[in-house]
C-alpha cells in the first residue's frame, strides 16, 4: 500500500468516528470516499443504522453493493453529514473538486448537510488553489462558444475526454477543465464562471467545509 493510500484509510478511520446511529449521510465520490464506504458498509454489516444519499452513480452503485440503505434528497433535503473528498484543499478550506466528474451531485449534496466534513491525504493540502485544473460542468449544446468564454477569463480550458471521446457525467453533460495555474480570488472567479450561461456548475466548494480530516502517515489532522 502507498503512502498516498495509507493516509486515506487514517483520515476514513477517523470520518467514520462521526457517524452515529439514524442519521442520514452524504456520500461523496472518489477514491478516498471509496475507503469511506468499505468502512461504512462493514459498519453497516455491524448493525449501525443509517440512510445515505449518493454523489454519483458510481457512488451508489458501490453503497449497493455494500448493503448500504440509500435515499434521496427529495426525502430527505436536510442531511445530518456529508462526507466527499477532494482535489485542492487551501488554508480557508476552500475547495477544489469535480476530478471525477462527480461535482454537481456533490455540491447539491454537500450544501446540504449541518456539517460537510472533507476527507483527504495530504497531497490535497495547497497554499493557494489552482494547480489541480478547475472542473466546470457544461450543457453540451454550445460547448466551444463556453469554453471560449471560459478560456477569457484567463486560462486554458480543455474538453474533458475519456478514450478520445468526451466526457459525460452522471447528467448527460461535458466537462471543461480550466487551466489557471493560480487562482487568485476563487470567489470572484466562482461568480464570473457562473454567470456563463450554459455553465451548470463550478468545481469551487466555498464556505461550505466544517472540518477538514486529512491523513498523514501516522495519524489524522
Ligand atoms: C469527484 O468528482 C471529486 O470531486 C472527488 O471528490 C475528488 O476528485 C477527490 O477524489 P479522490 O479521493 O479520488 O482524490
Amino acid at each position: 500500500m502507498t503512502n498516498q493510500s495509507k493516509q486515506k484509510v487514517h483520515a476514513a478511520r477517523k470520518a467514520i468516528e462521526y457517524v452515529e446511529d439514524g442519521m442520514v449521510l452524504g456520500l461523496g465520490t472518489g477514491s478516498t470516499m471509496d475507503v469511506f464506504l468499505d468502512l461504512l458498509g462493514e459498519r453497516v454489516q455491524a448493525g449501525l443504522q443509517i440512510k445515505g444519499v449518493p454523489t454519483s452513480v458510481k457512488t451508489e452503485q458501490k453503497a449497493k453493493q455494500l448493503g448500504i440503505p440509500l435515499t434521496t434528497l427529495s426525502d430527505h433535503p436536510k442531511l445530518d453529514l456529508a462526507f466527499d473528498g477532494a482535489d485542492e484543499i487551501d488554508p480557508d478550506f476552500q475547495l477544489t473538486k469535480g476530478g471525477g466528474g462527480s461535482l454537481l451531485r456533490e455540491k447539491m449534496v454537500d450544501v446540504t448537510a449541518k456539517q460537510f466534513i472533507v476527507v483527504a491525504d495530504e497531497s490535497k493540502m495547497v497554499n493557494q488553489l489552482g494547480a489541480f485544473p478547475l472542473p466546470v460542468e457544461v450543457v453540451k449544446f454550445g460547448w466551444d462558444s463556453i469554453r471560449e468564454q471560459l478560456e477569457a477569463l484567463g486560462c486554458d480550458a480543455v474538453l474533458r475526454e475519456v478514450d478520445g471521446l468526451p466526457f459525460e457525467t452522471d447528467n448527460d453533460q461535458f466537462i471543461i477543465d480550466c487551466h489557471f495555474h493560480q487562482i487568485e480570488n476563487p470567489h470572484m472567479l466562482r461568480d464570473q464562471i457562473k454567470s456563463i450561461v450554459g455553465v451548470v456548475e463550478v468545481g469551487l466548494f466555498l464556505d461550505m467545509t466544517d472540518i477538514v480530516l486529512v491523513g498523514v502517515d501516522e495519524e489524522v489532522i
